[in-house]
């Protein structure tokens, strides 16, 4: 059991001193000793070698100070597992070798051995432990289905992956093969992740909100739900970005622990709609943390005071931003720690 176990507590919905803090995509993207090792190695290397995803992940832990470590990796291992080229362009994005165009590449994904072809991330899970040394809790994680689907159609980041939903809506079938067959492997992979060692997994459905509700009930829902359900022995986390009309459904027909939220929910809207049912996890916009730091503190702490101490996770709505300076992220981790003192 990690020393500091307040996420842990949180997620349980234990009470708290004070609530736990960690930021979406910590573990990279701003930090200066990050990018330094971006010049050495490319971004696929980063992920699959051990010693440099624990170096990595135990970054930010050293360096500002979260009660929690997320594992250094990224989504779109799992299409790569599954068999894409995938490239990492600097300031283009991931970009997808071959996407998905046809019922019939659709129909020809496998499921394949993701002990095998993953075995590398839980490698790095090992090396991350060891280098944590049990200070915090390690976070492991994955793509959601909906997500990934996104990128695996579109070959490329996209503001509405207006091809991946035509292909949803021209082809129904082919696409409820996929988001099965990615079911499978992403809780394969969960599962593999929590026998390497992580203390809790969260689920990233980065593309969620540009799904209407109804949508949201056939390609992201009843995935999401059976995520939930079938990986076991640690806490699961969602994160549906963007779909706030599914908050409801999410906390009371999943087996999630926590639901992540963004910016654009209240707090008060997000506690009434999932009641005592879940915790909560957000929600601060990430362009916040280039206020000035006075303005920071004050807005963390007006944030906590609406959720509430207990059954709260502190977290950005989503990613931390490029340009965010370390004093900042450090400032939000510290008025944190400094709740109610
Ligand atoms: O804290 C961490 O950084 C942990 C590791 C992590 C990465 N990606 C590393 C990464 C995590 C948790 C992710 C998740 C991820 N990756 C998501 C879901 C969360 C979200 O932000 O919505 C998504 C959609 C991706 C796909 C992805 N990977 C994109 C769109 C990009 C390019 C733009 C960007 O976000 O920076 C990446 C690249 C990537 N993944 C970087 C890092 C640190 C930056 C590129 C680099 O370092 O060379």
């Amino acid at each position: 059991m990690p020393k500091n176990d307040l996420y842990l507590k949180a997620l349980a919905g234990e009470p708290v001193p004070r609530p736990p803090v960690w930021m979406m995509r910590q573990a990279g993207r701003y930090l200066p000793s990050y990018l330094k090792l971006q010049e050495k190695y490319d971004f696929f290397t980063r992920c699959e070698t051990p010693e440099l995803v624990a170096q990595i992940t135990c970054l930010p832990i050293d360096e500002i100070g979260p009660d929690a470590a997320i594992l250094f990796s990224d989504i779109l291992v799992v299409p790569r597992a599954l068999g894409w080229d995938i490239e990492m362009k600097p300031g283009v994005g991931p970009v997808i070798d071959k996407p998905i165009s046809s019922v019939d590449d659709a129909m020809r994904v496998r499921k394949g051995d993701v002990q095998e072809s993953l075995g590398y991330v839980m490698d790095g899970i090992r090396a991350t432990k060891d280098q944590l040394d049990d200070r915090v809790p390690l976070i492991g994680f994955s793509g959601a289905p909906w997500t990934l689907l996104c990128y695996m159609i579109e070959g490329q980041g996209s503001k509405d992956f207006a091809k991946a939903k035509a292909f949803c809506y021209q082809h129904p079938e082919a696409a409820d093969h996929l988001l099965s067959l990615l079911t499978d492997v992403i809780i394969d992979y969960l599962n593999a992740q929590v026998e390497a060692g992580v203390h809790a997994v969260q689920v990233f459905d980065s593309w969620a909100g540009l799904l209407g509700p109804d949508d949201f009930n056939t390609l992201a829902m009843p995935w999401l739900k059976k995520i939930s359900e079938e990986v076991k022995g640690v806490p699961v986390v969602l994160f549906a970005k963007g779909a706030w009309y599914a908050l409801e459904r999410l906390a009371w027909r999943t087996n999630a622990s926590a639901l992540s939220i963004d910016w654009t929910v209240s707090p008060e809207y997000a506690r009434q709609a999932t009641r005592r049912e879940v915790t909560l996890q957000g929600n601060f916009d990430p362009s916040r943390l280039l206020s000035p730091i006075p303005e920071i503190r004050k807005q963390v702490k007006r944030m906590i005071d609406r959720f509430g101490k207990d059954r709260y996770i502190v977290n950005l709505g989503h990613g931390i931003l490029p340009n965010i300076p370390v004093d900042n992220a450090r400032a939000f981790v510290d008025a944190v720690k400094g709740y109610g003192a």
